[in-house]
């Protein structure tokens, strides 16, 4: 509370001086260039549908000092949320249906994300498809991702008639098309981006794991022309060595070497950001990365008992900055600094960092509640915590907000 009442006051104060210099730098810019200031305001102007003049000027200082949407806090939003409902979603993945596969406990879908020194724009169905008007926007990476795709068409779904859209599935890419726009929302299966020998998007189930250096054009085929690219890697990488091939994996002369995980995440980064700098349209595509996605495994890590996980869990962690054991900063900055080297080199790209804002959410994950592969057993029916899934989340739910982040920034693209 104290901390928060901080961050507002010291907030005021410097909203205040933002004012006195915008008010005076918007005077000098509408003099000089009065439609430049118009078309850069535009993302703002999605936040309120009656604009006026302090509103407008308020946003104007948002933007200016470039808010931060990934620090704030969750709050009860009964109105406005959830943004679809589970079972109107045609899309609906029953690893995701918590509703559906049993929990009473709703609380999980009417949370916002308030960012504390603004606000998130509503999010516009009708708005992303006339941006997305004859694009492709595409999720590659593991489920994680294919989960905030899923959100991504459920978000989308509602303002589409049946005859009107479409969805397909082949291989490793599945695509969901609005056909009156001619646009499509994409996913590609590629865990650990570059090859390896968890690419069946059905059977990746393997007891090692094994990836292929310097091997992306297997998949980077299918989504180097996109107009917007959203990755995520990092679960997958989460064991202390990785196998690396020389080779290829049909050949029975490649050279296996078993290396430290940083160094092979590092290594796969480089891979895909060597690709991206010399295959990518730099002026054509968007991209985005999204940062780690926190799992809550360890109850000893927001204070619970040894042994408890997210199972059972219906509130949020209230503790400002928590971070779980499971979320690695060395990986984060190896991301990082890839990024920033593409930036230098005059990509388009951005993380999305939402590990924060996600660490809080120990009550959001399927827990029990969600489709079992195989029925269970006795034992484990006896022992819930030990088959609960606390890594994906449940729909609606938290990955809507990564998607209304993600919106965000697409709507305030100048494409
Ligand atoms: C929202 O929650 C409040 C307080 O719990 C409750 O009184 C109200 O009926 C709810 N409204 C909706 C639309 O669910
Ligand atoms: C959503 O966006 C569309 C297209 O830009 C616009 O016509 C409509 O008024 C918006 N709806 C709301 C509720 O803001
Ligand atoms: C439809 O969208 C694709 C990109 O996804 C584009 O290449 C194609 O030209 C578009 N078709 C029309 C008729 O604009
Ligand atoms: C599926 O993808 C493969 C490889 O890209 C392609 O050859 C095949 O025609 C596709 N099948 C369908 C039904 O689209
Ligand atoms: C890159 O994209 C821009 C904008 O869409 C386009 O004008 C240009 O021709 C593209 N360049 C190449 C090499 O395809
Ligand atoms: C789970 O929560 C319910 C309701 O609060 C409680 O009755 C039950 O004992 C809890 N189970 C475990 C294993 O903590
Ligand atoms: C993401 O946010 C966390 C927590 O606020 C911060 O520690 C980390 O440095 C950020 N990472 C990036 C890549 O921005």
């Amino acid at each position: 509370m104290a901390s928060t009442w901080g961050v507002r006051t010291s907030f005021q104060v410097f909203t205040i001086i933002l004012f006195a210099f915008v008010i005076s730098v918007l005077y000098f810019t509408t003099k000089e260039d009065g439609s430049r200031s118009r078309s850069r305001s535009s993302p703002s102007s999605l936040l309120t549908e009656n604009h006026n003049v302090v509103r407008d000027t308020m946003e104007e200082v948002e933007r200016m000092s470039g808010c931060d949407y990934f620090s704030g806090k969750w709050v009860f939003d009964n109105q406005t949320y959830p943004l679809y409902k589970e079972k109107d979603c045609t899309f609906m993945s029953d690893q995701l249906a918590c509703q559906k596969f049993g929990r009473k406990d709703l609380s999980y879908q009417y949370l916002r994300w308030q960012p504390y020194h603004c606000n998130l724009p509503r999010f516009n169905a009708t708005a992303l498809l006339e941006k997305l008007r004859n694009k492709r926007l595409v999720y590659v990476g593991d489920s994680l991702n294919r989960g905030q795709w899923i959100s991504m068409i459920c978000l989308l779904d509602s303002s589409l008639p049946p005859s009107l859209k479409s969805i397909n599935t082949n291989g490793s890419l599945s695509v969901f098309k609005a056909i009156e726009y001619n646009a499509t929302v994409e996913f590609y299966w590629a865990p650990m981006l570059i090859e390896s020998n968890s690419d069946d998007p059905v059977n990746h189930r393997v007891p090692e794991r094994i990836v292929r250096t310097q091997a992306i054009e297997k998949h980077a085929r299918y989504w180097t022309d996109a107009d917007f690219l959203v990755f995520d890697s990092y679960l997958w990488w989460k064991r202390p060595f990785m196998k690396v091939l020389w080779g290829t994996f049909e050949s029975s002369d490649g050279i296996y070497k078993k290396v430290e995980m940083l160094k092979g995440y590092e290594m796969a980064l480089r891979t895909w950001s060597d690709w991206l700098e010399i295959h990518v349209n730099h002026s054509k595509t968007h991209i985005f990365w999204m940062s780690m996605s926190p799992t809550h495994e360890r109850g000893e890590d927001w204070g619970g008992v040894t042994g408890q996980n997210c199972y059972n869990e219906t509130q949020t962690i209230k503790k400002n900055d928590y971070w779980g054991s499971g979320s690695d900063p060395n990986m984060m900055k190896l991301v990082e600094t890839t990024i920033e080297n593409l930036n230098k080199k005059g990509l388009n790209i951005q993380i999305l960092n939402i590990t924060q804002l996600s660490e809080y959410r120990k009550e959001a994950h399927p827990s029990v509640h969600r489709k079992q592969w195989e029925p269970l057993t006795n034992e484990q029916l006896s022992n819930p915590s030990g088959y609960a899934d606390c890594i994906h989340w449940c729909l609606p739910g938290v990955p809507d907000t990564w998607n209304e982040i993600l919106y965000t920034y697409i709507y305030s693209t100048s494409l």
